[in-house]
């Protein structure tokens, strides 16, 4: 199988420098929402450490099986997985010292409301660091590289019937902004595919096929699993461009000086007049 190490390793390193820089660190309670099968719960807890703690809260009990077997197969003992709903999580997970999560905000109907429903779980000075991505590169390469294009619209057009926001990444910093958090870190970064990385479009389309079937926006004939893989690599042999997918956007905040609405009372400031001579 082509790719795809190459490529996941780049975007799993996007995630780990984004939590890093965003002040991750040893001793940390942290909360990963939408965690999914575990990818970034087991980086945040090589981050925290053992005198750390990590929850990772999702609404897919398949996804939360995987992600159990992937901690028990590295042994890592400080993370504990749960199934809930971002809209509905229980008081008694307590406090976090950061809530983080990637590509979860992005299914969200309301991502303004998801974000403010996590707040109460922050502590007084968390943070919150999130990462989404952008599908702002459509048609990018579409002259040259017409089957990553397919692909590439097969997978966004099925995120975007499926009622997921395919240009959440660009919006993320104003959420957090209307969150009222602190902007403390902001980044958008893209992977470039190419003959030497490869890409990592066949093993997409694969994992996507029934959503991209159900869908209707391709067909199990169109997509060819068997020997996509192949066509994809000889197109970027063909190519002297990069192709990119998407962009990933990553802002971290906190919430130090965060007033919730309903605690908010309007100030009357003095009036200062200034006289200038
Ligand atoms: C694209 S996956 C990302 C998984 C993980 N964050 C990662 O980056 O590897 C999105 C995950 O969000 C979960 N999800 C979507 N809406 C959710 C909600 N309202 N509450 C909890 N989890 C949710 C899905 O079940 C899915 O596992």
């Amino acid at each position: 199988m082509y790719q795809n190490e190459t490529i996941k390793l780049l975007r799993n390193e996007f995630t780990q420098r984004l939590l890093t820089d965003g002040g991750i660190e040893k001793g940390m309670r942290v909360l990963d929402v939408g965690c999914g099968s575990g990818d970034v719960s087991i980086m945040a807890a090589e981050m925290v450490g053992d005198s750390g703690e990590v929850v990772g809260f999702d609404i897919s009990e398949n996804a939360l099986s995987i992600a159990r077997n992937a901690v028990k197969e590295k042994h890592i003992s400080i993370v504990q997985f749960i199934q809930a709903d971002i809209a509905d999580l229980p008081e008694s997970i307590g406090t976090f010292d950061a809530i983080i999560g990637r590509r979860v905000l992005m299914y969200q109907s309301d991502a303004a409301q998801s974000i403010s429903s996590l707040l109460p779980y922050l502590t007084a000075k968390g943070k919150m660091i999130f990462q989404e991505s952008d599908c702002m590169t459509a048609s990018f390469h579409a002259d040259s590289m017409p089957l990553h294009t397919k692909v590439q619209n097969w997978t966004w057009d099925t995120v975007a019937k499926e009622g997921g926001n395919i240009h959440i990444g660009r919006q993320l910093y104003s959420l957090m902004k209307n969150a009222k958090l602190n902007i403390l870190l902001t980044r958008a970064e893209a992977i470039l595919h190419t003959f030497e990385s490869g890409s990592d479009f066949g093993w997409a389309a694969k994992m996507m096929e029934p959503r991209m079937i159900s869908q209707g926006v391709a067909t199990a004939e169109e997509i060819d699993t068997n020997t996509l893989e192949d066509r994809l690599q000889l197109e970027l042999g063909g190519s002297d461009t990069p192709f990119i997918r998407d962009m990933a956007f990553g802002i971290c905040a906190e919430k130090i000086n965060y007033i919730p609405q309903n605690k908010q009372k309007s100030i009357s400031l003095p009036v200062i007049t200034l006289f200038v001579q």
